[in-house]
């Protein structure tokens, strides 16, 4: 039996007690600015950036203690008042990297094996067998990123919708052991994801996983209805059993219910992080601004952390090492090349990490 562990919490909880929140002081938010200002050519290439690049010194306290957070706490904190008035997109952008830079190893994330991703409609359809929900304005089902840690900052926001949820995947989990123990079993078996044609020359198309484990007496989560059912289609994939079906669809309905699923409508300025293994997160959809510059607009960054723990075993196959500590994580795409490998090798560097 787990022990119960603040990252297995209720709406109820997160409501009543919310010191997961960490506003950042005008002066701390201030020096941030003046760090990505002062840092030189805001147009280089991020991955030409380095650490030490970025004064960030006086807003460190506040973003450690939301990172401690997200490891030890409730597995999702929300850093506020980044600043934002008068601040151009480049350099909020850029100061979600420099923030970034501080706390770990920055992973690709699709295809084109970029860094840090625009979180923008630019008319992706989600459903489609390589659709990207980070890239439509649909609604989202719950997922878990495919890194430790993902980093959400907001610089617009939509003026319909674009709400985003929060539901702890251990007490989800728990739930389903004291309901249906036979689903609960189902969910610790190996489900087929799909890599939604994003794989690197040497990753199949596709692998297997469950999606709830047990490690250390800590639930592990990887749930992602789009690629569990984008990988039925592939050749070689086997089919799911009807237990496993219900099961995902009885995890899913546990997670929706209002108890456990926590809504949260990021401001500018605002700064969510989420740890990918123990919190789950979705979206609904939005209707945009008409104004090209008002478009909601998010900057997204996965990260490797130096403080991760070991991952299940079964990790391992998309995780490429389950090691703690270790530059893991993120879809290595197909342009991960020397430029984006001497990024990971330095960063590692910088902050004391093992490169896998
Ligand atoms: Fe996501």
């Amino acid at each position: 039996m787990a022990e119960p562990s603040p990252a297995s919490w209720t709406v109820a909880d997160v409501e009543a007690d919310r010191s997961w929140i960490y506003p950042l002081s005008a002066a701390h938010g201030a020096s941030l600015l003046a760090a990505v200002r002062g840092a030189g050519d805001l147009d280089k290439p991020i991955l030409a950036w380095r650490r030490d690049d970025f004064d960030i010194g006086a807003a460190i306290p506040t973003l450690a203690a939301a990172f401690a957070e997200v490891r030890d706490g409730r597995g999702m904190a929300l850093v506020k008042n980044l600043p934002r008035d008068g601040v151009t997109p480049a350099e909020f952008r850029l100061m979600s990297w420099a923030i970034g830079l501080h706390f770990g190893v920055a992973r690709p994330q699709n295809r084109a094996s970029d860094y840090l991703t625009e979180v923008k409609d630019v008319g992706v359809t989600y459903r489609s067998p390589t659709g990207r929900g980070y890239s439509s304005n649909a609604e989202l089902d719950f997922h878990v990123d495919s890194a430790d840690v993902v980093l959400l900052s907001c610089y617009n926001q939509a003026p319909v919708g674009g709400m985003s949820m929060c539901a702890s995947a251990a007490t989800a989990y728990a739930v389903v052991k004291a309901e249906r123990p036979d689903y609960a079993a189902a969910l610790a078996t190996g489900y087929a994801f799909s890599r939604n044609g994003e794989e690197a020359e040497d990753e199949a198309p596709w692998y297997a996983t469950p999606i709830c484990s047990v490690e250390d007496g800590r639930v592990f989560c990887k749930w992602n209805r789009n690629r569990i059912q984008n990988a039925q289609k592939l050749a070689g994939v086997p089919p799911l059993t009807q237990v496993q079906r219900e099961a995902m669809e009885y995890f899913d309905a546990v997670l929706r219910r209002p108890k456990n699923m926590f809504c949260m409508h990021l401001a500018p300025g605002d700064l969510q992080i989420l740890c990918n293994q123990t919190m789950l997160h979705s979206r609904t959809s939005f209707q945009d601004h008409a104004d090209a510059d008002k478009k909601r607009t998010l900057y997204r960054l996965w990260l490797a952390r130096p403080d991760s723990r070991r991952l299940p075993e079964s990790w391992s196959v998309y995780f490429g090492t389950v090691e703690p500590g270790t530059v893991r994580g993120g879809m290595k795409g197909q342009h991960y090349d020397d430029e984006r490998r001497q990024f990971d090798a330095r960063q590692a560097e910088a902050v004391g990490m093992k490169v896998a």
